[in-house]
């Protein structure tokens, strides 16, 4: 990617500002984190933040979702008031809900896509419709709104399929059938008993694909696609992929599965067609494009498009990322991702994510955490926070399912493992739990 012309700015925003980052996970923490050493950041606000972020920047108690009118005009009030030149959104949420449509200035850029599309995430029967226009390789799939329709056709199915609901259900409204009877029994659960709500109003059944699952990240500027290296994410809750699905127990950056070959195939084929059949539905795409892929005999696969950055796959990345992401994000919503230059460490990252004792499921909060500096003595390990809050004698302690993101650098993916496990192996709460095998499929036993 070219340098930076000196005459041509690259976004509104040339002096440092202030920022704002929306959400309060653990992709949060290490943007804000990376975002905080850029010549261009002054302060930085979390809305809502979490224990962590509030050691980078300040955390407000700003109500982001739903997003309408009132709160969007919270926001905007409290940016004009305290020289917020970027705001970041960080959750899929607020992007559906068109936070950024409502945020965006002549003077304030804002990293994230419009409305129209975050789409792409929000909107399983969209995203297949425009994959299938733009001839995007995805499984095959058929869209049901009415579920007599959609059980006699999984009635009648006798190769396995995965059954989605439509919307967005944080991640769980997908189910993975082996046989016919599974499958109805997920489009009753979908459609019928509405498990996830109205997400589920509409279903999308695909051909369930088998290969390596891994996700490709690129920056998309409008019309400049700059791809980040592949990640793997590891969504079941314990080792050796058995559990339930979870938000994501871990993942490493970058992986061997993707090789030079296979990632031009997935510009070509994937990235570049999306960005290009969004232009053609009237939306500039801007922010994150996020393909979840299969690596099949066939050839790679999209299961799904998010729109925003993955996480855990974000901390990794950051982990690695030696340019300005602030300019980065500045030029990614100005229209100019080609005249700034992304480099990388060369090494890899390992993140490990501690979890609340019977995470996905219920668990408890308000544990006390111990031995996070312990662990970051090593300079190789840095803790990202997700679900931590102060207690009100400023202790450090739990408050949601996926607590903490122990990530470590490592000259080979082994060595960034065992670096990861051993900080992990420091850090306490009553019921963690976490995965010794991050990056395991392609690890040599
Ligand atoms: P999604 O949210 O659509 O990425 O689906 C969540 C998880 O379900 C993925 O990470 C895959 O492990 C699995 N999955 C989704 N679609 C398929 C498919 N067509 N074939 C096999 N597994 C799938
Ligand atoms: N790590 C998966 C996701 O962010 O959707």
């Amino acid at each position: 990617m070219s340098k930076r012309t000196k005459n041509k700015p690259i976004s509104p925003v040339t002096t440092p500002t202030n920022v704002l980052v929306i959400g309060s996970g653990g992709r949060e923490h290490a943007l804000g984190w990376k975002l905080k050493r850029s010549r261009l950041c002054a302060q930085i606000f979390f809305a809502p933040g979490n224990a962590g972020t509030a050691k980078v920047g300040k955390n407000i108690d700003l109500a982001i979702e739903p997003v309408n009118t009132k709160n969007a005009d919270a926001i905007d009030y409290f940016c004009r008031h305290n020289n917020v030149g970027l705001v970041v959104i960080g959750p899929e949420d607020p992007l559906s809900q068109g936070l950024a449509d409502r945020l965006a200035r002549p003077d304030r850029a804002v990293f994230g896509p419009v409305a129209a599309g975050a789409r792409l995430e929000a909107d399983k029967a969209y995203s297949k419709q425009l994959m299938r226009a733009a001839n995007v390789p995805t499984a095959e799939a058929r869209i049901f709104t009415d579920p007599d329709a959609a059980l006699s056709y999984v009635h009648a199915h006798e190769t396995p399929v995965v059954v989605k609901a439509a919307g967005l259900a944080k991640g769980k409204g997908v189910i993975v059938c082996d046989n016919p009877e599974q499958a109805e029994d997920a489009v009753k659960q979908v459609m019928i008993d509405k498990a996830f709500g109205d997400a589920g109003a509409t279903a999308v059944i695909e051909e369930r694909l088998v290969g390596q699952e891994l996700s490709v990240l690129a920056l998309v500027d409008g019309k400049n696609i700059y791809v980040l290296d592949p990640a793997q994410d590891h969504k079941q809750a314990h080792e050796g992929d058995t559990g339930p699905n979870t938000g994501g127990m871990g993942a490493y950056c970058p992986t061997p599965l993707m090789d030079n070959k296979i990632m031009a195939i997935v510009e070509r084929d994937i990235l570049v067609p999306m960005v290009d059949a969004m232009k053609r539905e009237g939306v500039e795409f801007k922010g994150v494009l996020y393909a979840g892929l299969m690596l099949t005999a066939g050839g790679p696969k999209v299961l799904e498009f998010n729109t925003r950055f993955g996480d855990p796959e974000c901390q990794p990345l950051m982990m690695r990322l030696q340019g300005d992401l602030m300019e980065i994000m500045l030029a990614t919503s100005a229209g100019s991702l080609d005249e700034v230059s992304l480099t990388w460490d060369k090494r890899c990252c390992c993140c490990v994510v501690m979890a609340s004792g019977g995470y996905p499921g219920q668990y408890e909060k308000g544990k006390i955490i111990t031995g996070i500096e312990a662990a970051e003595q090593d300079p190789n390990v840095k803790v990202f926070h997700a679900g931590t809050t102060l207690n009100k004698e400023g202790q450090v302690v739990t408050s949601g399912g996926r607590v903490l993101n122990v990530c470590a650098m490592g000259e080979d993916l082994a060595e960034a493992q065992q670096r990861a496990n051993a900080a992990c192996d420091k850090i306490h709460f009553e019921g963690a739990f976490f995965r010794r095998d991050i990056g395991y499929r392609v690890m040599k036993k």
